[in-house]
């Protein structure tokens, strides 16, 4: 299982400080959650923050944006060097064109779907995809409550993608904790963001190590 840290639970005083910590403590992925009080009512960081954390630290970047017209911002994170870009499902009208655009930078692609939104709708395009991110909250906010209805969608999801895109990897994203991690990686998940999970712990060694060796 691979774990990625979402750093909109830490402590932006000390963010260099808290992401050395969870880097050393195990996190493959930095998750990066990018808002414009749009698409959800919250507002979070853009292009300057991220360029610092590329030219600071290896660890692969996964830029989740949950903003309106995300393909406008598509270049600029491929040119500051992110791995991952996930948009949303709900704020795009040309999915495949998107994807094929995040692609053609040499970034992995994925598409977001809200807790409402059916897993069904990416199937037509599914080959086509990297990643699916799997959001177990509405969107907007770290420290919510776990959705257990995620758990059907990653499992009809899995089943999906054994049998057309079996490379496919599911993300899910909100309120993951040690409670609810097991019956996520037996659904089918590849990897788990935390946020308040990870960053409100005195020493994220033991949440990581608990999402990792479930
Ligand atoms: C919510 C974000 C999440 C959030 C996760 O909109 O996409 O990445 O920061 O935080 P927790 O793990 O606290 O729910
Ligand atoms: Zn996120």
């Amino acid at each position: 299982m691979k774990i990625a840290p979402s750093i909109l639970s830490a402590d932006f005083l000390n963010l260099e400080r808290e992401l050395k910590k969870v880097i050393k403590a195990g996190a493959d992925i930095l998750h990066l959650d990018v808002m414009d009080g749009h698409f959800v009512p919250n507002l979070t960081f853009g292009y300057p923050l991220i360029k610092k954390l590329r030219q600071n630290f290896d660890i692969p970047l996964d830029a989740h944006l949950m903003i309106t017209n995300p393909e406008s911002y598509i270049p600029l994170l491929a040119e500051i060097g992110v791995d991952f870009i996930s948009i949303h499902q709900e704020t795009v009208y040309h999915l495949h064109r998107y994807i094929q655009m995040i692609k053609d930078y040499g970034i992995k692609a994925g598409i977001a779907l809200n807790p409402s939104t059916p897993v069904s709708t990416i199937f037509p395009i599914i080959e086509h995809l990297d990643f699916v991110l799997i959001m177990s909250v509405n969107p907007g906010f770290g420290g919510q409550k776990f959705l257990p209805l995620v758990l059907r969608k990653i499992s009809e999801l899995r089943n999906k993608a054994e049998q057309l895109n079996p490379d496919l990897l599911i993300e899910v994203d909100g309120g993951v904790n040690h409670i609810n991690a097991a019956e996520l990686k037996k659904a089918g998940a590849d990897i788990l963001v935390a946020g308040s999970y990870i960053f409100d712990s005195e020493d994220p060694s033991i949440p990581i190590n608990l999402l990792k060796n479930l």
